[in-house]
C-alpha cells in the first residue's frame, strides 16, 4: 500500500462517524458474533488471572461479552455511538456486567484499573504513528505488571511473510502495521507468541504480549 493510500484509509478510520456509518448500514463483515479462538485460548490456558479487562475497540462486543462471562470485569471501548449501543444492548439481554465506554482508545486513560488482560481486535491498525505511540504509552499504564495485552492486526504488504505469501495480492483498502510497530511495544512489552492469518487478501496476525 503506498502511503498515500494508506494515510486515506487511516483519516477515514480515524472519524467515528466512518464507524457509524458502517455499523447502521450493517456493514460490518468482521462482527462474525464468534469470539476469536485466540481469544479463548488465552483465556483457556489459564495464563491470565481473572480481573480487569479492556476490549479496546470493543465494536458490537462480542469479546468483551465472553471475557465477561468468564468472569473479567471488562470495559469495552469505542468511539463509534453505534457500535456501542448493539454492545449495550447484547449485554444487557444478557445482563452481563460489561461496561462500555465512549472514547478514543488512542488517548484512553484507566491508569487505576491495572488490568490484567487488554485485548485489540482491529483496532490498532487504524491509528496514525502519533495516535499509536500514544496508545503504547497508555496501554502501558492501563496494563498491571505481568498482564498480556492480546493484538490482532493487518500487516503491511511489505512485511517479509507477506513477500512470501504465494499468490498473495494486497489489500489497498485497508490500513496496516509493520513489524516495527509491534517492536515499539518493547521495552514495557515483550511478545510472547505471534501467529499469521491465513488470509491472503488481507494478511494479518495476532500478537500476545505480556507487561514487564
Ligand atoms: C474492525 S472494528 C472491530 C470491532 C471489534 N473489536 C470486533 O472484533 O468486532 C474496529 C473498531 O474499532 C473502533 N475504533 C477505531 N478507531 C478507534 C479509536 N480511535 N477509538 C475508539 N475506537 C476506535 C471502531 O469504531 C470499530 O468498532
Amino acid at each position: 500500500m503506498s502511503s498515500e493510500e494508506s494515510s486515506t484509509a487511516q483519516r477515514d478510520r480515524s472519524d467515528p462517524n466512518w464507524w457509524d456509518a458502517r455499523y447502521l448500514s450493517g456493514d460490518i463483515p468482521w462482527d462474525s458474533g464468534v469470539t476469536p479462538p485466540e481469544v479463548v485460548a488465552l483465556v483457556e490456558s489459564g495464563r491470565v488471572e481473572r480481573g480487569w479487562a479492556l476490549d479496546l475497540g470493543c465494536g458490537s462486543g462480542v469479546t468483551s461479552r465472553y471475557l465477561a462471562r468468564q468472569s473479567f470485569r471488562v470495559v469495552g471501548i469505542d468511539f463509534s455511538h453505534a457500535a456501542l449501543r448493539r454492545a449495550t444492548i447484547a449485554a444487557q439481554a444478557e445482563r452481563l456486567p460489561c461496561l462500555f465506554v465512549r472514547g478514543d482508545a488512542t488517548h484512553f486513560d484507566f491508569a487505576r484499573i491495572s488490568a490484567t488482560l487488554v485485548v485489540d481486535i482491529g483496532c490498532f491498525h487504524s491509528f496514525t504513528a502519533e495516535g499509536r505511540a500514544a496508545y503504547r504509552r497508555a496501554l502501558a499504564r492501563a496494563l498491571r505488571p505481568g498482564g498480556y495485552y492480546l493484538l490482532y492486526s493487518f500487516l503491511c504488504d511489505t512485511c517479509p511473510t507477506f513477500a512470501s505469501a504465494a499468490g498473495a495480492e494486497p489489500s489497498r483498502e485497508t490500513p496496516a502495521i509493520s513489524y516495527g510497530d509491534i517492536a515499539a511495544f518493547a521495552p514495557e512489552f515483550s511478545l510472547r507468541w505471534s501467529a499469521h492469518g491465513e488470509d491472503r487478501t488481507r494478511h494479518s496476525a495476532w500478537f500476545l504480549m505480556q507487561r514487564a
